[in-house]
């Protein structure tokens, strides 16, 4: 019985420490991309990132316009009216905890903000903008 339960809670702590990615680990990935094809670099913008963020490029929408000019707010899909829970990780622990929803709304909103998508250096700058920001 011992044994069971000492097996079934190390199986429990394995599978825990394989899902609980943090933003921190989101972001060392990133850096790892950008510096893959260029050595000399050192780290992300929080600046840059605020003004990607807040910028239009090219389109009717900026980043602000579904999750508001303070991201630590609730914000509202601009189209279906939908509620986005706030995109900042201090005001809503859930993100980018898990790497398949991060890749998948990054390249589905810079599409739809720039027309095409974010680099991994721009992906960073945000990254370090939104871990910025206060509730
Ligand atoms: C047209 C509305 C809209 C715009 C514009 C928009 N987003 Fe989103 N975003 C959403 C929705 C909807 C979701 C998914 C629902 C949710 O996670 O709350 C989402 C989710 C995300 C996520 C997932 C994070 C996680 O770990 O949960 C990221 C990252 C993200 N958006 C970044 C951006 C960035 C960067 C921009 C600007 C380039 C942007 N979004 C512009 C609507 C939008």
């Amino acid at each position: 019985m011992r044994i069971r339960i000492l097996v079934l809670s190390t199986l429990l702590a394995l599978s825990g420490a394989a899902s609980a990615l943090t933003p921190d680990d989101v972001k060392s990935a990133l850096a790892a991309e950008v510096k893959a094809t260029d050595p000399a670099f050192k780290d992300f913008s929080a600046q840059r990132g605020n003004v990607f963020f807040h910028a239009r490029h090219g389109g009717e929408w900026s980043c602000a316009t579904c999750h508001t000019e303070l991201p630590a707010a609730s914000g509202q899909h601009t189209v279906t009216k939908k509620p986005i829970r706030p995109l900042a990780p201090a005001a809503n622990a859930e993100r980018f905890t898990n790497q398949d929803k991060v890749d998948k709304w990054f390249k589905r909103n810079c599409n739809d903000v720039a027309k095409r998508a974010c680099t991994a250096r721009e992906k960073g700058d945000l990254l370090a903008y939104l871990m910025s920001v206060k509730p």
